[in-house]
């Protein structure tokens, strides 16, 4: 099996609607290549000192989406890293760019009937109760994503392998 070439070192950024697995499978492909791992919503947190719910309500959402462009512009000039985005970080298009031009962004997509499972219950998305027409309304910005693997009936360790193999095909 070929080993992805250890000279490539673009990002590999991970995106996808919110619970597409960005952050279990980030993780997990971070382990498997031997590379540093950031969660961009974890970052956020602990930068902003508080939960992603109390920052939309405390401060807006304007300034959560100010939190994500300036973690993209840092991300931007690093490199070597496996990065899972929040579902929003690259539904604009200027961060969306940004990731493209220096990393290699993959999206996860995932059906709507795991979506909803997962989302069920789920209490530190502020924007999960939107989910469904957060969904339509962002179709067109993941689908400008270049890379995607469809997530529905793979377990995380298959979906890690499935972008392990894509990976192999891209590295340089
Ligand atoms: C958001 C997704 C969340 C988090 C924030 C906003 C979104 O991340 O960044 O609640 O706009 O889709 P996950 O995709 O990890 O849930």
């Amino acid at each position: 099996m070929a080993i992805p070439d250890p000279q490539d070192t673009r990002n590999i950024v991970l995106t996808g609607f919110m619970a597409s697995g960005k952050s279990t499978i980030g993780r997990r492909l971070a382990d498997r290549l031997h590379r540093p791992f950031l969660d961009c919503d974890v970052e956020i947190v602990k930068r902003a000192g508080k939960p992603i719910a109390q920052i939309f309500a405390e401060d807006g959402e304007p300034a959560f989406r100010q939190m994500e462009r300036e973690l993209v512009e840092e991300l931007a000039s690093q490199s070597g890293l496996v990065i899972a985005t929040g579902g929003g970080m690259l539904v604009d298009p200027i961060n969306r760019q940004r990731m493209i031009d220096t990393g290699v962004v993959i999206c996860l997509d995932t059906p709507p009937e795991d979506i909803e499972r997962r989302l069920s219950g789920s209490k530190e998305r502020p924007l999960a109760s939107n989910w469904r027409e957060l969904y339509e309304k962002r179709r067109e910005a993941y689908q400008a994503i270049p890379y995607h693997v469809n997530t529905a009936g793979l377990s995380p360790g298959q979906t890690t392998e499935r972008i392990l193999a894509l990976w192999r095909k891209l590295s340089r």
